[in-house]
C-alpha cells in the first residue's frame, strides 16, 4: 500500500513555530517517524511538503496514479484553498485530513476547513501521532 503524506505551506519550518502547539518537533523528524510508523503497519509513506500551492495542486493529480491513499495537513491553505481542495476531490483514494494542533480550539477563522467535506476523516491537536493515526485508518481501509 502506497501512502502519499502531503505537508503544505510553512511546514517546512515546524522547529520555529511554537511548541505549544505544534510539538517542537522539525519536518525531518517527523517525516523519520512517519516512515518507521508506515513500516510497522506494512505500507510505503512519500513524505512531500512545499511553499508553493500550485506544486501541491500537482502531487494531488499525481496520487491518482501512485497512491491507495493520501494525508493531507495543507497548512494554512486548510482555511481558504478551493484549488487544493478540487484537486483532493479528485483523488478516488481515502483522503485523511491531519493538523498537528486543534484547529477547532484556535482563532475563528482557523474553524473552517474548506477541504473537510471531501475527506474520508478529519484527524487533528494530536499532535505528530496524528499522523500514525492517519495511517492506521488508512491500513485498516485496506482490502
Ligand atoms: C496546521 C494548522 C493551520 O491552521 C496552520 O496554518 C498550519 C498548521 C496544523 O498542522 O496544526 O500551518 O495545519
Amino acid at each position: 500500500m502506497n501512502v502519499s503524506v502531503l505537508n503544505g505551506v510553512n511546514l517546512d519550518v515546524l522547529e520555529r513555530r511554537d511548541p505549544e502547539l505544534y510539538g517542537g518537533i522539525g519536518l525531518e523528524e517527523l517525516e523519520r517517524r512517519i516512515a518507521a510508523w508506515a513500516e510497522q503497519l506494512g505500507c510505503t509513506a512519500r513524505c512531500r511538503q512545499t511553499n508553493s500551492e500550485g506544486e501541491y495542486v500537482g502531487w494531488c493529480h499525481e496520487a491518482l496514479d501512485w497512491a491507495d491513499g493520501v494525508i493531507a495537513n495543507p497548512g494554512a491553505w486548510t482555511h481558504y484553498s478551493y484549488a487544493i481542495r478540487d484537486a483532493l476531490e479528485l483523488v478516488r483514494v481515502p483522503v485523511v485530513e491531519v493538523h498537528l494542533s486543534d484547529i477547532e480550539a484556535r482563532e475563528e477563522w482557523r474553524r473552517r476547513s474548506v477541504i473537510a467535506e471531501v475527506v474520508a476523516k478529519r484527524i487533528m491537536g494530536k499532535g505528530p501521532e496524528g499522523y500514525r493515526d492517519a495511517l492506521e485508518f488508512l491500513t485498516g481501509r485496506r482490502a
